[in-house]
């Protein structure tokens, strides 16, 4: 991946920080970030491949609290690899003390921009299904869960606790007039007052509009809702 021309973009976050594509100077202060922010932190190596990648798949952002890319530090980041069509979260992460800002955010919201930049219509994700806080982050920017994948992370508290959601959010295209405008759809909105899990019988059901499964959010039962 060449380095990006792109050195800065406006920041959205409630803090002041810079959201820009990552540079190879970024690598040390991300690697930080994520040695913080994960038990089982990815490598080196998964960031220095960003910059050595033959075919350019994996996009990685950063939120700095620099203007320019020589200065402050980075607080998160995240990476995403955009295939033909689909398109995958492999890691998001902000820094505890720069948490609740809108960082999380920002950086998915231009991460699922890229992808839909690079044609591509579905992205998706996986994340611990005890990480509720990362899946209100993802539900919120439109993300449903599809599945559930067992034994996904492996972990040494036993298997439940290594077991993954799949989520995914549909980068919908929509032709409006000439122009044909790709918008990313935002409606995994929360419905829970409208739907009872027939299991434990929660109120607090989550489906998109896009989409018939309906997710327990206290059980996690899924099931087919009637069509609107
Ligand atoms: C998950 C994580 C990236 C969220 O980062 P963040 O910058 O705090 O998230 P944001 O501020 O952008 O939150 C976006 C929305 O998610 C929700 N949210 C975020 N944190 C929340 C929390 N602790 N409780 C409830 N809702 C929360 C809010 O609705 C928020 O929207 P709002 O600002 O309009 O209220 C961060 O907690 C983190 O780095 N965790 C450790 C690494 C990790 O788990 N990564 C995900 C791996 S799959």
């Amino acid at each position: 991946m060449q380095e990006s021309k792109q050195t800065s973009t406006t920041a959205t976050t409630k803090a002041s920080l810079t959201l820009r594509e990552m540079l190879r100077s970024d690598i040390e202060g991300v690697v930080s970030v994520e040695n913080i922010c994960f038990v089982d932190p990815f490598p080196r190596d998964s960031f220095d491949y960003v910059f050595t990648q033959t075919h350019k798949q994996q996009h990685a952002f950063v939120l700095s609290t620099g203007k320019t890319p020589l200065e402050g530090v980075v607080v998160g980041y995240v990476m995403v690899e955009c295939g033909e069509q689909k398109a995958e979260i492999l890691s998001i992460a902000v820094r505890p003390d720069f948490r609740g800002q809108g960082g999380a955010a920002t950086l998915l919201k231009c991460a699922l921009q890229t992808a839909k930049d690079l044609k591509c219509n579905v992205c998706s994700l996986h994340v611990l299904v005890s990480n509720v806080t990362a899946q209100r982050v993802y539900t919120k920017l439109g993300f449903h869960r599809v599945a559930r994948a067992q034994y996904y992370y492996g972990t040494s508290d036993g298997p439940q606790k290594g077991d993954a959601l799949v989520m995914e959010c549909k980068l919908v295209e929509q032709i409006e007039g000439k122009d044909k405008k790709i918008e990313q759809d935002v409606s995994g909105k929360k419905h829970g007052t409208l739907l009872q899990c027939p299991l434990c019988e929660s109120s607090r059901c989550t489906y998109s509009s896009l989409s018939l499964l309906v997710v327990c959010d206290d059980c996690d039962h899924q099931w087919e809702r009637e069509n609107d």
